[in-house]
């Protein structure tokens, strides 16, 4: 039994950090409380200030990231929460631990090979504990494939095929905002794959060690519009008559918290989130396929494509004595609408019941097939709440207590590293169109 509460600083105050902050004034409160914020945007601490001062009366202080060593000599938090913009993670993970506090980081835990290194450097030297939230192994579809896994029901897992789409609404989503500069989120082979890489490390129990990747921007981006015959471009929606007739433009106005997060922001930091999908100035990639080699033998095929009608995930499993199938639509498709804006990330992708008037099946299916047996549908309970269930489970992890998981859900620094590591591999290979060994990456 838990007697005083555990201290909280958090550090990036935009979108993702509001279900952190969200639960620890509400189902977490008893455990912990968020005790300083963060960020460079004033306007965004606000936010969430009030959020915390309305429900404890308390507002904790904000802190500009150039005082952030002073955040911890004055706060002195047990843990700090980092969901900033990816390539800052490094920073914030290393000056916390340094500090005598704990960490907790968004994935990707950071972004190149150097920062990676940093971190293991920084987690050895002060062994303190870092734990990287990777919400998609506590969906309870995702934790189901690794029990059958683990208990052996296809044998040894020799091949993976493992395709992801994100939609045109979501997939879209990444080309508007801060991760179109591959300096800020390392492309989606990190920002986004290096989820799907952790899923397949901890199902197979695996490492990978070898990559090979190609891909680039095909879809998105000014060329390739004007190249589709596009005519009429804009910069950003915001006041933009183009923007009216574009099915990809968000508009930031039309939802509250969009508006107060950041239309209501900008003027402090020039941060536009609903840039143009097609506009120029993107240096991340929407088409790619990998393959990867594990340690243990196994390899993968995977592909990532960011402009599908749908969204979801298939993954193929081959092994010893059969095959495991895993099929998942978490959006079976976008309407072009302005509702659909309340389906993005930041708004937890759910399966909504109301998309189900399409020929697409919206409920996750599980199929294992053994050697001279007929497929089997297994059954797992339904997720509910954002990312397939996985969000609450892994708040549960993070404030409670992580339980004695025989599935062993909670990740460190080396799983951070490791998923991240296949992604700058992946980037590295589509730079030099030469297959890369992660061992020449970082020294364990
Ligand atoms: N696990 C998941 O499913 C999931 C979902 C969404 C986001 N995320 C992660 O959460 C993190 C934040 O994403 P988001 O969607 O909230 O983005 P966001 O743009 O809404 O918020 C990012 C915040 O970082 C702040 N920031 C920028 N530079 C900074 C700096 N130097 N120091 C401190 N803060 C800085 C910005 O001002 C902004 O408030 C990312 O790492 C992302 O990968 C994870």
């Amino acid at each position: 039994m838990q007697t005083s509460k555990r201290r909280y600083a958090l550090v990036g105050t935009g979108a993702r950090a509001g279900m952190y902050i969200g639960s620890l004034l509400d189902r977490h409160a008893e455990v912990g409380e968020v005790v300083a914020f963060c960020d460079p945007n004033g306007t965004r601490m606000a936010f969430y200030q009030r959020q915390v001062r309305d429900k404890t009366g308390q507002t904790p202080p904000a802190y500009h990231p150039r005082d952030f060593d002073r955040l911890l000599a004055e706060v002195r938090p047990d843990t700090v929460i980092v969901t900033s913009i990816d390539r800052t993670h490094h920073h914030y993970i290393i000056r916390a631990l340094e500090a005598g506090s704990d960490a907790i980081t968004e994935k990707p835990m950071t972004t190149t090979a150097e920062k990676c290194q940093a971190i293991i450097g920084a987690v050895r030297r002060t062994g303190r504990a870092l734990t990287v939230t990777f919400n998609y192994r506590y969906s309870p579809r995702n934790a189901k494939v690794k029990e059958l896994i683990q208990s052996g029901e296809i044998g040894e897992v020799l091949s993976v095929h493992f395709e992801w789409l994100l939609d045109t609404r979501h997939g879209a989503d990444y080309f508007r905002r801060w991760h179109r500069d591959k300096r800020n989120s390392g492309g989606l082979m990190v920002h986004k794959a290096s989820h799907h890489f952790d899923l397949v490390n901890w199902w197979l129990g695996d490492v990978p060690e070898m990559v090979f990747a190609m891909g680039g921007l095909r879809f998105y981006g000014r060329d390739n519009a004007e190249a589709r015959g596009v005519e009429h471009f804009y910069s950003r929606a915001y006041g933009s008559e183009a923007a009216k007739c574009d099915p990809f433009a968000i508009d930031l106005a039309a939802d509250p918290e969009l508006r107060a997060l950041y239309l209501d922001a900008e003027h402090e930091d020039g941060y536009f989130r609903d840039q143009s999908v097609f506009g120029d100035g993107i240096s991340i990639e929407d088409t790619m396929a990998v393959l990867v080699r594990y340690e243990g033998g196994a390899v993968m095929s995977y592909s990532l494509n960011a402009h599908c009608p749908w969204e979801g995930y298939r993954v193929m499993l081959n092994g010893t004595k059969g095959r495991l199938e895993v099929d998942v639509v978490e959006r079976s498709y976008v309407s072009g609408s302005v509702g659909d804006h309340k389906t993005l990330e930041q708004h937890h992708v759910e399966v909504d019941p109301s998309y189900g008037r399409g020929e697409r099946a919206e409920r996750p299916t599980l199929l294992l097939q053994k050697h001279w047996e007929r497929a089997q549908a297994v059954p797992f309970e339904e997720g509910r709440g954002g990312h397939g269930g996985g969000d609450v489970r892994l708040l549960d992890d993070l404030f409670f207590g992580a339980s004695d998981d025989p599935l062993g859900r909670a990740a460190g620094y080396l799983d951070g590293a490791r998923s991240v590591l296949t992604g700058v591999a992946a980037n590295q290979s589509l730079a030099t169109g030469l297959p890369v060994n992660i061992g020449d990456l970082v020294k364990w």
